[in-house]
């Protein structure tokens, strides 16, 4: 090897270095370039939350992949870490679109509306509501899915029938904390009964009672029994479909 040999070849290992170097950084910056920004994931159907109250909330959106019909079981709502109010715990307003229609309730020959819930607890209702028309007993829907905006009327009716917010929310839960929300839960009363609609002595009709041994097999229970641990009045129409699992 002569001595211009060594020479060029100290030359090539820097230069060769430096060749490579250039190559890999140029990918790097192309990479950066091209590269997509992170998708992102859609939040479930229900509707986000418009919880009426002025402290801020943190959300965590459970699951991406909404269902064909909204709000479902398997589809959580949205957890809220925000605090109960006058006993009562926050819960999302469900879709109205996608509830559906249980019965009507008419008071007179004037009044009558017509109310809804979530599909699921809906069909739970219809089979429970036959399996105790075919033993007699006649099980009426009185109130079910309702908006924050229906709730925040009848929280301010109860005020001023009660006198205070607190003493309101021993019958009615405020805005945004109903569980009236979600579209899983039914004020229920005896058809043979109307002065006894949404009073204790519902309590000692046959469709109480029939309620009392049978709503468990089609997934509703009380909301508010007595002496109940929230310290909300007792309400022996209020059911719950305990197969939803938003309630806390
Ligand atoms: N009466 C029950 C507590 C409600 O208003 O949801
Ligand atoms: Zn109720």
């Amino acid at each position: 090897m002569n001595k211009s040999f060594w020479s060029s070849f100290r030359f090539l290992v820097p230069a060769t270095l430096l060749v490579v170097g250039l190559i890999l950084n140029g990918y790097a910056i192309v990479k950066f370039l091209t590269k997509k920004p992170a998708t992102v994931t859609p939040s479930p159907s229900v509707t986000p939350t418009v919880l009426v109250s002025p402290t801020p909330e943190k959300t965590i959106s459970p699951s991406p992949t909404p269902p064909a019909i909204a709000p479902s079981i398997e589809q959580k709502s949205v957890l809220t870490l925000k605090k109960p109010k006058f006993g009562h715990f926050p819960y999302q307003e469900g879709d109205a679109q996608q509830m559906v229609i249980i019965g009507s309730y008419a008071t007179g020959a004037e009044y009558q509306r017509f109310e809804k819930l979530a599909p699921e607890a809906a069909l739970a209702l219809m089979k429970m509501i036959y399996a105790a028309r075919d033993e007699g007993v006649w099980i009426v829907p009185v109130s079910g899915f309702r908006t924050i905006a229906d709730q925040k009327q009848l929280f301010q009716y109860q005020i001023q029938r009660q006198g205070s917010p607190e003493k309101a929310a021993k019958v009615s839960a405020p805005p945004g904390y109903s569980e009236h929300h979600t579209g899983f839960a039914i004020d229920l009363t005896d058809g043979n009964f109307p002065k006894k609609d949404i009073t204790y002595e519902f309590a000692e009709t046959k469709a109480f009672q029939w309620l009392i041994d049978n709503a468990d097999k089609y997934g509703f229970e009380l909301s508010f029994p007595e002496n109940n641990p929230q310290g909300v009045s007792y309400e022996p129409w209020h059911w719950r479909f305990f197969k939803y699992d938003g309630f806390q």
